[in-house]
């Protein structure tokens, strides 16, 4: 096969995948990654952790800007910021290993896009003794850059939505 032919089979192969997952709104494959969305369902993270690999997947990172506009790409085209104005994602990102440090639990990198809300990570204790380890991406309706799919540390017992994503080989 010349080049041609075989950037067109690519391009044949790309648009076949994407238009038989079409209506399936948990599944969406953005720039490299392929994303899982829980949409209708919320678990702790170690919970969510596991429910990533037994698909075969990661619990989501956001290791810079460009994957954060992924995701929020994504997002949108699963429709559910139009029916909710509010959302919450369990990231693979904790320091359970050493407060303060957080590392993404999908790819053992050490966080480098510090993508944080104001004031956070705060690891706090209100929650109880074991504070707030775990990274979730936030999202709030009219709120501002500050709830603008920004990082917030919470207690990772919590039930929340989350994201799985496939790392690029
Ligand atoms: C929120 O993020 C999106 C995507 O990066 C950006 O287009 C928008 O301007 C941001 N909104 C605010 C209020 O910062």
């Amino acid at each position: 096969m010349t080049h041609l032919q075989t950037v067109f089979l690519c391009l044949v192969i790309m648009v076949v995948k994407l238009y038989a997952q079409n209506g399936d709104t948990t599944f969406g494959i953005f720039r490299q990654k392929e994303y899982y969305f829980s949409n209708s369902f919320v678990l702790n993270w170690f919970k969510a952790v596991e429910l990533c690999r037994a698909r075969g997947m990661f619990l989501l990172s956001v290791r810079n800007p460009e994957e954060r506009e992924a995701v929020i790409e994504y997002l949108d085209s699963t429709g559910y910021l139009k029916t909710h104005t509010k959302l919450m994602v369990w990231m693979s990102a904790n320091d359970l290993g050493e407060e303060g440090e957080f590392h993404w639990a999908s790819t053992g990198e050490r966080m480098s896009y510090l993508n944080w809300r104001e004031n956070e990570p705060n690891n706090d204790m209100a929650g109880g003794t074991a504070g707030e380890d775990c990274a979730a991406m936030e999202y709030f309706e009219g709120t501002g850059a500050n709830y603008n799919f920004t990082f917030n540390d919470r207690p990772c017992t919590e039930n929340l939505l989350f994201l799985c994503e496939t790392l690029p080989a």
